[in-house]
């Protein structure tokens, strides 16, 4: 029998993604992110839109440099305007991989025409050809979207793509930019495009869809059904507003549905529970419970009726095996007495490759915890790695925090902090609590001014010695762009639209405080970072 053909994978996690609220990332993490989505085995890596900042640009050029080599390296893309300013600039970016891909876009619906753009479809059509033809001479391949395509004019929109066709696009994405279709109307849409376009079948048509109606994966599938074979996604379905299509999803229903759809992808399956963790870890942004295939509640069986059917046999109840995805055995428990090599063989189990220092911090950080908790479970583990691996550079480090409060007591917090100098310094502070006490006491010495907009506090597993792990939100008050309503100002060089950023911490310990403690340092020393690579959040329209 003849191998299914392949559906490819674009992960447009680092760009797309990356523009959900909050979600930041730093150079460092965006290459860590871009590696394991190499060895995830996606085809496409999106990984920025270079012309948004030196920090972008670096970023895509350093994974471009470091991901993009070697015969099986997935393809690096770089995201551009239609304009030479920004062709050049992502073509600088993503030339140093060994196959770079220049994705251009240009909004081709009325309502954009008009209103944001103020140009007329004719000049649309003539942008479009001179773009495309320009990024054909610079790179061997371009792919072309015409940015709202869900609701543009399906006449204007076969057009635009016979331009783009003809001036050397290889890829043609479409994409439903504000999650406005339905699964009947965007099938229908691409199967239009593949019967109306000349020279449609002689590239690729990819799907590009948005969750603003729940839709984005369904969409996704039809596009598929309909003759996509290539699909826009991002890990966890993080993405601009309620997110892009999930990767997992699209992989797992392919993987799951073979006799549907009769197609398949180049992912390797088991290491999707582990980039789930580790893009939630970097972002800050969690994997609500009930999530199709990552959640934690995804694979769990809580009604006895379930459990008693998923023991006699899991067919009953389970369409696909945790392990499928990477989710380890969890008959490996462990405690106290266990040595190190049995906890490597967890980390192994639950997709990390650690190895010198960081098997023995996190080793250090396991047996301390097995002091104070009998038993330690996956969730302490996986926390334990966010907090010692997945964490920003440290310009700061924490060194001992100390609070004293209670009733009838002003809470009071001491701490101490080694900077980028090697100095430790020391300050205290008065707080409304404990955390206030603490934060005002950091503050004081690290002088970044920002304001907390989010923190949240959950217990990893069940039990009064449980590990908390705390997530936060900080944004810099000191912005150069200083409107604070999600848009700022319009960068004259660049013409870009920068977001005011906000920045995630992490931390975990049994004691809740210091966790506080921890991942208000981890949000600080992200915003330093991003400072310092002069990363600033950026809109591409
Ligand atoms: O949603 C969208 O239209 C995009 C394009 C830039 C492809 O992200
Ligand atoms: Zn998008």
């Amino acid at each position: 029998m003849d191998e299914p053909a392949v559906v490819r994978i674009f992960d447009t996690t680092l760009r797309d993604g990356e523009q959900s609220p909050g979600a930041t990332l730093n150079i460092d993490e965006k290459l860590d992110i871009a590696r394991n989505l190499a060895k995830l085995g996606v085809d496409v890596i999106e990984a920025g839109f270079p012309i948004a900042s030196p920090g972008d640009f670096e970023a895509v050029r350093r994974i471009a440099v470091e991901v993009g080599q070697g015969e099986d390296a997935p393809i690096i893309a770089g995201l551009a305007r239609a304009n030479k300013a920004d062709i050049d600039r992502a073509w600088d970016a993503v030339r140093p991989a060994q196959r770079p891909r220049i994705h251009t876009f240009l909004a081709t619906s009325d309502i954009h025409l008009q209103y944001k753009l103020k140009i007329s479809r004719e000049e649309c059509l003539a942008r479009v050809g001179e773009m495309v033809a320009y990024a054909r001479s610079l790179c061997p391949d371009i792919e072309f979207s015409p940015e709202d395509g869900g609701r543009s004019d399906p006449e204007f929109l076969y057009q635009v793509l016979e331009v783009a066709i003809k001036a050397g696009a290889t890829t043609l994405n479409i994409p439903d930019t504000v999650g406005y279709t339905t699964p009947g109307e965007f099938g229908g849409l691409i199967a239009g495009i593949l019967k109306h376009v000349p020279g449609a079948a002689g590239v690729i048509i990819s799907a590009h869809c948005h969750d603003d109606l729940g839709l984005a994966t369904a969409n996704t599938l039809a596009a598929i059904q309909a003759g996509a074979r290539q699909v826009e996604v991002t890990v966890n379905g993080i993405g601009e507003r309620a997110g892009n299509t999930s990767l997992e999803e699209i992989v797992m229903t392919l993987h799951t549905r073979p006799t549907v759809y009769g197609l398949r992808t180049r992912v390797d399956t088991t290491q999707i529970a582990r980039i789930s963790r580790l893009v939630s870890a970097y972002t800050g942004i969690p994997v609500q419970p009930n999530k199709a295939i990552v959640g934690a509640n995804a694979v769990a069986h809580e009604a006895g009726i379930h459990q008693d059917g998923v023991l006699k046999n899991p067919l009953t109840y389970e369409i696909m095996r945790p392990e499928t995805i990477g989710l380890a055995d969890n008959r490996l428990v462990l405690g106290k007495h266990s040595g190190r090599h049995a906890f490597q063989q967890k980390l192994v189990a639950l997709g990390y490759d650690l190895a010198g220092p960081d098997l023995n911090r996190v080793f250090e950080r396991f047996k301390d915890l097995c002091d104070k908790k009998k038993i330690v479970a996956d969730p302490d583990i996986e926390a334990i790695v966010s907090d010692e691996i997945y964490q920003p550079v440290e310009w700061w480090r924490l060194l001992h925090v100390q609070v004293s409060n209670g009733t009838g007591m002003r809470p009071t917090a001491a701490v101490s902090l080694r900077g980028p100098d090697g100095v430790m310094r020391m300050d205290a502070a008065i707080g409304t609590g404990p955390v206030d006490a603490i934060y005002k006491a950091i503050n004081r010495i690290v002088q970044a001014p920002n304001v907390l907009t989010e923190f949240s506090i959950k217990a990893v597993t069940e039990g009064i010695d449980a590990v908390g792990e705390v997530t936060i939100r900080v944004e810099p008050s000191d912005d150069e762009y200083p409107n604070s309503n999600g848009f700022a100002a319009l960068n004259p060089q660049t013409e870009v639209h920068l977001r005011r950023r906000t920045y995630s911490g992490h931390g975990a310990d049994t004691d809740i405080i210091v966790a506080a403690a921890k991942a208000y340092m981890s949000a600080l020393n992200k915003m330093l970072s991003a400072k310092k690579e002069g990363a600033n959040g950026s809109h591409p329209s």
